[in-house]
């Protein structure tokens, strides 16, 4: 039997020409023309699981794209691990600013570019690449359950049917999930919350149809125009939301806890420089940090309407959009957050337009405790495969599913993620660092190991 170390070691090729595989499949939840790419992908996933050494592996089908389920039981005496990952990416687009082809990865500079290489497929790969490591060296610590979904990037609906459906089969001590960043290999961390989402759509309706810019405007209320006041009103001087009834919910930290977030080694000089920007923007009074962790937010993600091709078309839209979402923190309710906004919004506006306000997907916050034994497990994975005990942290990021887990299943969750925040996740030249990939294969059995431990085990399976 060789050790963990020895059996990923002797597989590192084929460990990273696996993941190479699945890159290459196109599977992007959110547009139905990959449905077909979707499904291929669940299926290699189910695949790996099977030859991972899970007893049993399916592809369980849902309203939406399947999720895939495998499970690994040593003896019903140890410890239960769900790993939660997802196999859907981000769309691609825009296409043009990709140096490498999406689907086509390559490895540049000991990074790998493709969509989906650190969100989530790489992430995700690392716990089947960990658990065929742990089968195959005879040296699982615990029971292993895998559950892969495919609409994480469109907001899980389909999910919490499943976890409703499955109780028995989902029982757990511990969800384990590699979905988010680490602060750098240098200063390794474990992210200890997550923010939620309430996603919104406006839509903003002035005259009954396009007109001549020149013939009315001036004299008819310009949706685009109107829509741009409203949504900048949103914020106050002092860059606080001014939806009422917006922070009601929302718990100052203390000092000391402010302190903790704030004592994480960050260069705002670093961090300007690169994103290119002259300076950061934010709430005032507040850290970047805590403006990303702690503190809610409100950004708009895409605005539309009117003439936007080639060349000038002189014309007064009749209608302008926008996609605007809110980050939350622990005690904001996704739902209310998301009346509150149209209940505003709606409240705003002036009677030369009308607005129409729907809700998209969303999920509620999550703080993960630093105290627990699982947190403790990964603290001391990290430090036994990093040599450095991880700094907790607060993500800026949203999992939804994450509150499911313990509102359906009464499990608490583990944020073992090894991304960085430069990843470019969503976002052209998505990359994973081969050295992350590995180091999260290194670190995983760990976890297993000292979380069985933790329940009195040996840790050796036995
Ligand atoms: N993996 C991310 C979330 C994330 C990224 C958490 C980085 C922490 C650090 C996840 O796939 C994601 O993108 N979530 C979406 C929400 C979802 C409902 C589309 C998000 O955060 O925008
Ligand atoms: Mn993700
Ligand atoms: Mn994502």
């Amino acid at each position: 039997m060789s050790s963990w170390n020895e059996y990923s070691t002797e597989n590192k090729d084929r460990f990273l020409e696996e993941l190479l595989g699945l890159l290459r499949i196109p599977s992007v939840s959110a547009d139905s023309k990959y449905k077909e790419d979707v499904a291929r992908c669940a299926e290699a996933v189910k695949e790996h699981l099977l030859k991972a050494g899970c007893d049993t592996a399916e592809v369980c089908p849902t309203a939406g794209h399947p999720i895939v389920y495998g499970e690994k039981i040593v003896d019903a005496k140890l410890p239960t691990v769900l790993v939660y990952g997802h196999y859907d990416v981000q769309p691609a687009d825009p296409l043009e600013l990709w140096h490498s082809g999406p689907f086509e990865p390559v490895i540049k500079d000991g990074k790998i570019y493709a969509r989906g290489a650190c969100d989530d497929k790489g992430q995700m790969f690392m716990h089947i690449k960990a658990l065929e490591t742990m089968v195959k060296t005879g040296n699982v610590p615990c029971n292993v359950k895998v559950m892969i979904e495919g609409e994480e990037e469109v907001g899980s609906v389909n999910l919490g049917k499943f976890l409703q459906d499955n109780k028995e089969r989902l029982k757990a001590d511990i969800v384990l999930v590699s979905d988010t960043s680490m602060i750098s290999m240098e200063h390794p961390s474990i992210e200890s919350g997550l923010r939620g989402l309430s996603y919104m759509e406006v839509e903003v309706t002035g005259p009954n149809r396009d007109l001549h810019s020149g013939v009315y405007g001036g004299a008819v209320a310009n949706p685009a125009t109107i829509l741009c006041k409203l949504i900048a009103s949103m914020h106050d001087e002092n860059n606080h939301i001014t939806v009422p009834g917006f922070y009601n919910k929302v718990q100052e930290l203390s000092a000391a806890e402010r302190k903790a977030i704030n004592d994480a080694p960050f260069d705002l000089d670093e961090y300007k420089k690169d994103l290119q920007v002259g300076d950061v923007w934010g709430e005032k009074d507040y850290t970047t940090l805590e403006r990303t962790g702690i503190r809610p937010t409100l950004e708009v993600n895409g605005i539309w309407g009117g003439y936007t091709g080639e060349g000038a078309k002189t014309v007064l839209p009749s209608k302008a959009y926008a996609k605007i979402s809110m980050r939350l923190v622990p005690h904001q309710v996704s739902d209310e957050i998301s009346g509150l906004f149209a209940k505003h919004f709606e409240s705003i506006a002036p009677a030369s337009v009308k607005v129409k306000v729907t809700a998209h997907h969303g999920g509620e916050p999550v703080v993960t405790p630093t105290d627990s034994p699982a947190y403790q497990a990964a603290a001391k994975a990290i430090k036994t495969t990093f040599g450095k005990d991880p700094i907790p942290t607060r993500g800026g990021g949203s999992i939804p599913i994450i509150a499911l887990f313990e509102r359906t299943l009464g499990l608490k969750t583990v944020l073992l993620g090894f991304g960085l925040d430069n990843d470019n996740i969503h976002s052209p030249n998505e990359k994973y660092d081969v050295a992350n990939y590995f180091k999260g294969i290194e670190t995983i059995p760990y976890f297993h190991k000292y979380f069985a431990e933790s329940f009195g085990g040996n840790g050796m399976g036995i």
